[in-house]
Protein backbone atom coordinates (compact mmCIF):
# COMPACT_ATOMS: atom_id res chain seq x y z
CA UNK A 1 0.00 0.00 0.00
CA UNK A 2 0.93 3.30 -0.69
CA UNK A 3 1.13 5.71 2.45
CA UNK A 4 0.01 8.76 2.04
CA UNK A 5 0.13 11.60 4.88
CA UNK A 6 -3.04 12.35 6.81
CA UNK A 7 -3.43 16.12 4.34
CA UNK A 8 -3.74 13.83 0.98
CA UNK A 9 -6.13 11.08 2.20
CA UNK A 10 -9.80 11.77 1.45
CA UNK A 11 -11.53 14.27 3.91
CA UNK A 12 -13.13 11.66 6.03
CA UNK A 13 -16.82 11.47 7.46
CA UNK A 14 -16.88 10.05 10.85
CA UNK A 15 -20.10 9.37 12.75
CA UNK A 16 -19.79 9.23 16.73
CA UNK A 17 -22.29 7.07 18.80
CA UNK A 18 -21.40 8.74 21.94
CA UNK A 19 -22.51 5.68 24.62
CA UNK A 20 -22.28 4.95 27.69
CA UNK A 21 -22.47 8.29 30.41
CA UNK A 22 -25.43 6.90 32.28
CA UNK A 23 -23.17 3.33 32.66
CA UNK A 24 -20.46 5.53 33.71
CA UNK A 25 -21.87 7.68 35.96
CA UNK A 26 -23.85 4.79 37.81
CA UNK A 27 -20.45 2.78 38.08
CA UNK A 28 -19.32 5.80 40.06
CA UNK A 29 -22.06 6.06 42.36
CA UNK A 30 -23.00 9.30 40.45
CA UNK A 31 -26.24 10.54 39.15
CA UNK A 32 -27.15 9.56 35.18
CA UNK A 33 -26.77 13.50 34.44
CA UNK A 34 -23.11 13.83 36.03
CA UNK A 35 -22.53 11.25 32.94
CA UNK A 36 -24.13 13.10 30.57
CA UNK A 37 -21.98 16.65 31.60
CA UNK A 38 -18.70 14.08 31.64
CA UNK A 39 -19.48 13.45 27.78
CA UNK A 40 -20.13 16.46 26.45
CA UNK A 41 -16.49 17.20 27.95
CA UNK A 42 -15.11 14.34 25.62
CA UNK A 43 -16.81 15.27 22.65
CA UNK A 44 -15.69 19.36 22.99
CA UNK A 45 -12.60 17.31 23.27
CA UNK A 46 -12.69 15.06 19.99
CA UNK A 47 -13.94 18.15 17.69
CA UNK A 48 -11.20 19.88 18.74
CA UNK A 49 -8.52 17.20 17.24
CA UNK A 50 -11.16 16.07 14.37
CA UNK A 51 -9.77 18.53 11.74
CA UNK A 52 -6.08 17.65 12.57
CA UNK A 53 -6.50 14.22 11.63
CA UNK A 54 -8.28 14.21 8.05
CA UNK A 55 -12.26 14.56 9.58
CA UNK A 56 -13.49 16.99 7.23
CA UNK A 57 -17.13 15.86 8.54
CA UNK A 58 -18.03 14.78 11.93
CA UNK A 59 -21.67 13.50 12.84
CA UNK A 60 -22.66 12.62 16.59
CA UNK A 61 -25.76 11.14 17.66
CA UNK A 62 -26.32 13.35 20.72
CA UNK A 63 -30.53 12.65 21.76
CA UNK A 64 -31.89 10.00 19.31
CA UNK A 65 -35.74 10.18 18.78
CA UNK A 66 -36.35 6.82 21.37
CA UNK A 67 -34.23 8.68 23.89
CA UNK A 68 -37.58 10.65 24.59
CA UNK A 69 -38.74 7.73 26.57
CA UNK A 70 -36.17 8.30 29.59
CA UNK A 71 -37.33 10.25 32.77
CA UNK A 72 -38.69 13.47 31.68
CA UNK A 73 -35.28 14.92 34.16
CA UNK A 74 -33.23 13.41 32.18
CA UNK A 75 -34.14 14.34 28.82
CA UNK A 76 -34.70 18.11 30.25
CA UNK A 77 -30.61 17.88 31.52
CA UNK A 78 -30.01 17.05 27.89
CA UNK A 79 -31.65 19.74 25.95
CA UNK A 80 -30.05 21.96 28.31
CA UNK A 81 -26.75 21.21 27.94
CA UNK A 82 -26.99 21.33 24.40
CA UNK A 83 -28.70 24.74 24.34
CA UNK A 84 -25.52 25.95 27.18
CA UNK A 85 -22.97 24.28 24.62
CA UNK A 86 -24.54 26.17 21.49
CA UNK A 87 -24.47 29.15 23.21
CA UNK A 88 -21.23 28.85 24.81
CA UNK A 89 -19.36 27.49 22.24
CA UNK A 90 -20.42 29.54 19.38
CA UNK A 91 -17.75 32.48 19.23
CA UNK A 92 -14.92 29.37 19.10
CA UNK A 93 -16.58 27.52 16.41
CA UNK A 94 -16.83 30.47 14.18
CA UNK A 95 -13.11 31.57 14.99
CA UNK A 96 -11.90 27.75 14.66
CA UNK A 97 -13.76 27.86 11.19
CA UNK A 98 -16.52 25.32 12.57
CA UNK A 99 -18.97 24.97 10.66
CA UNK A 100 -22.03 23.60 12.87
CA UNK A 101 -25.30 21.77 11.62
CA UNK A 102 -28.15 19.86 13.52
CA UNK A 103 -29.78 17.11 11.65
CA UNK A 104 -32.84 15.08 13.14
CA UNK A 105 -36.43 16.88 14.10
CA UNK A 106 -36.95 20.42 15.14
CA UNK A 107 -40.39 20.81 16.05
CA UNK A 108 -40.61 18.58 19.57
CA UNK A 109 -37.37 20.79 20.70
CA UNK A 110 -37.95 23.83 23.28
CA UNK A 111 -38.22 26.79 21.86
CA UNK A 112 -35.31 27.96 23.24
CA UNK A 113 -32.73 25.54 21.91
CA UNK A 114 -34.36 25.67 18.28
CA UNK A 115 -33.20 29.64 19.00
CA UNK A 116 -29.46 28.62 19.30
CA UNK A 117 -29.38 26.18 16.77
CA UNK A 118 -30.53 28.57 14.16
CA UNK A 119 -28.64 31.43 15.21
CA UNK A 120 -25.10 29.02 15.95
CA UNK A 121 -26.04 27.46 11.84
CA UNK A 122 -26.24 30.98 10.49
CA UNK A 123 -23.15 32.39 12.27
CA UNK A 124 -20.98 29.37 11.53
CA UNK A 125 -21.96 29.18 7.58
CA UNK A 126 -18.95 29.86 6.26
CA UNK A 127 -16.74 27.84 8.63
CA UNK A 128 -14.91 25.21 6.20
CA UNK A 129 -12.28 23.53 8.84
CA UNK A 130 -14.87 20.77 9.82
CA UNK A 131 -18.70 20.48 9.46
CA UNK A 132 -19.79 19.28 12.57
CA UNK A 133 -23.10 18.05 12.92
CA UNK A 134 -25.41 17.13 15.94
CA UNK A 135 -28.25 14.85 15.86
CA UNK A 136 -30.97 15.70 17.91
CA UNK A 137 -34.36 13.78 18.07
CA UNK A 138 -33.10 12.21 15.09
CA UNK A 139 -34.20 8.77 13.89
CA UNK A 140 -32.50 7.44 10.52
CA UNK A 141 -35.96 5.55 9.30
CA UNK A 142 -37.74 8.94 9.87
CA UNK A 143 -35.00 10.85 7.95
CA UNK A 144 -35.89 8.21 4.82
CA UNK A 145 -39.81 7.77 5.60
CA UNK A 146 -39.29 11.58 4.74
CA UNK A 147 -37.30 11.36 1.80
CA UNK A 148 -39.82 8.78 0.14
CA UNK A 149 -42.58 10.86 0.94
CA UNK A 150 -41.17 13.75 -0.38
CA UNK A 151 -41.04 12.08 -3.64
CA UNK A 152 -44.04 10.34 -3.72
CA UNK A 153 -45.86 9.41 -7.26
CA UNK A 154 -42.15 10.50 -8.66
CA UNK A 155 -40.25 7.75 -10.76
CA UNK A 156 -37.41 5.80 -9.40
CA UNK A 157 -34.59 8.34 -8.16
CA UNK A 158 -30.74 7.40 -8.33
CA UNK A 159 -29.55 6.10 -5.00
CA UNK A 160 -27.48 9.32 -5.16
CA UNK A 161 -30.61 11.42 -5.63
CA UNK A 162 -32.16 9.66 -2.74
CA UNK A 163 -29.43 9.84 -0.89
CA UNK A 164 -29.39 13.80 -0.92
CA UNK A 165 -33.44 13.88 0.24
CA UNK A 166 -32.44 11.52 3.20
CA UNK A 167 -29.56 13.39 4.46
CA UNK A 168 -30.95 16.57 3.89
CA UNK A 169 -29.94 19.11 6.47
CA UNK A 170 -32.38 22.23 7.64
CA UNK A 171 -33.25 21.94 3.71
CA UNK A 172 -30.10 22.15 2.07
CA UNK A 173 -29.12 18.58 0.11
CA UNK A 174 -25.58 17.22 1.03
CA UNK A 175 -24.32 13.97 0.08
CA UNK A 176 -22.62 12.50 3.63
CA UNK A 177 -21.82 8.94 3.12
CA UNK A 178 -19.91 8.05 6.46
CA UNK A 179 -16.57 6.30 6.24
CA UNK A 180 -16.12 5.30 9.54
CA UNK A 181 -18.74 4.60 12.50
CA UNK A 182 -17.49 4.15 15.56
CA UNK A 183 -19.82 3.72 19.00
CA UNK A 184 -18.66 3.58 22.15
CA UNK A 185 -20.24 2.32 25.20
CA UNK A 186 -19.82 -1.53 24.46
CA UNK A 187 -22.65 -2.25 22.28
CA UNK A 188 -22.46 -3.38 18.67
CA UNK A 189 -25.48 -1.98 17.23
CA UNK A 190 -26.78 1.12 15.13
CA UNK A 191 -29.41 2.22 17.69
CA UNK A 192 -31.36 3.75 14.33
CA UNK A 193 -28.68 6.26 13.64
CA UNK A 194 -27.35 7.26 10.10
CA UNK A 195 -28.56 3.88 8.18
CA UNK A 196 -28.72 4.90 4.41
CA UNK A 197 -25.32 7.00 4.76
CA UNK A 198 -23.95 3.77 6.61
CA UNK A 199 -24.30 1.26 3.59
CA UNK A 200 -20.77 1.13 3.33
CA UNK A 201 -19.39 2.88 6.33
CA UNK A 202 -16.50 1.02 8.28
CA UNK A 203 -18.04 0.11 12.05
CA UNK A 204 -15.74 0.58 14.74
CA UNK A 205 -16.52 -0.45 18.38
CA UNK A 206 -15.24 -0.07 21.68
CA UNK A 207 -15.95 -1.16 25.56
CA UNK A 208 -14.99 2.42 26.80
CA UNK A 209 -18.17 4.49 28.15
CA UNK A 210 -18.16 7.62 26.26
CA UNK A 211 -16.70 10.04 29.36
CA UNK A 212 -13.91 8.11 28.69
CA UNK A 213 -13.12 8.20 25.33
CA UNK A 214 -10.57 10.57 24.40
CA UNK A 215 -8.69 11.97 21.46
CA UNK A 216 -5.64 8.69 21.82
CA UNK A 217 -8.97 6.53 21.38
CA UNK A 218 -10.34 8.39 18.07
CA UNK A 219 -6.71 8.29 16.58
CA UNK A 220 -6.87 4.21 17.33
CA UNK A 221 -9.83 4.36 15.55
CA UNK A 222 -8.89 6.43 12.67
CA UNK A 223 -5.48 4.38 11.55
CA UNK A 224 -7.45 1.34 12.26
CA UNK A 225 -9.63 2.07 9.35
CA UNK A 226 -6.91 3.35 7.18
CA UNK A 227 -5.51 -0.31 7.51
CA UNK A 228 -9.06 -1.45 6.22
CA UNK A 229 -9.65 -2.14 2.41
CA UNK A 230 -12.86 -0.60 1.49
CA UNK A 231 -13.82 -2.75 -1.73
CA UNK A 232 -17.33 -1.49 -2.16
CA UNK A 233 -18.59 -4.73 -3.62
CA UNK A 234 -15.25 -4.86 -5.91
CA UNK A 235 -12.00 -6.97 -5.89
CA UNK A 236 -9.14 -5.82 -4.01
CA UNK A 237 -6.95 -3.31 -5.60
CA UNK A 238 -3.84 -4.72 -7.08
CA UNK A 239 -0.63 -2.36 -5.23
C1 LIG B 1 -25.47 8.12 25.60
O1 LIG B 1 -25.30 7.60 26.87
C2 LIG B 1 -26.07 9.49 25.61
C3 LIG B 1 -27.49 9.53 25.23
C4 LIG B 1 -28.18 8.53 24.79
C5 LIG B 1 -28.15 10.80 25.36
P1 LIG B 1 -26.47 6.82 27.60
O2 LIG B 1 -27.27 7.79 28.37
O3 LIG B 1 -27.24 5.98 26.65
O4 LIG B 1 -25.62 5.92 28.58
P2 LIG B 1 -25.92 4.40 28.95
O5 LIG B 1 -25.95 3.64 27.66
O6 LIG B 1 -27.21 4.38 29.68
O7 LIG B 1 -24.75 4.03 29.79
C1 LIG C 1 -27.91 5.77 21.11
O1 LIG C 1 -27.73 5.34 22.40
C2 LIG C 1 -28.27 7.22 21.10
C3 LIG C 1 -27.22 8.16 21.50
C4 LIG C 1 -25.97 7.86 21.79
C5 LIG C 1 -27.62 9.53 21.55
P1 LIG C 1 -28.89 4.62 23.23
O2 LIG C 1 -28.33 4.33 24.56
O3 LIG C 1 -30.12 5.42 23.16
O4 LIG C 1 -29.11 3.28 22.37
P2 LIG C 1 -29.68 1.86 22.81
O5 LIG C 1 -30.97 2.10 23.53
O6 LIG C 1 -28.66 1.24 23.70
O7 LIG C 1 -29.83 1.10 21.53
MG1 LIG D 1 -27.03 4.06 26.00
Amino acid sequence: MIQSTLNERKALHVALIMDGNGRWATRKGLPRTAGHRAGLKSARRIIEVAPALGVRTLTLFAFSSDNWRRPAEEVKLLMSLARTYLHQERQSLIERGVRLSVIGRRDRLPAGLVDEIETTERSTAKGCSLHLRIALDYSSRDAIIRAAAALAGDALPSQDQFGHLVSATAGIAEATDVDLMIRSGGEKRLSDFLLWESAYAELWFTDKMWPDFGPDDFRTALAEFHRRERRYGGLASVA
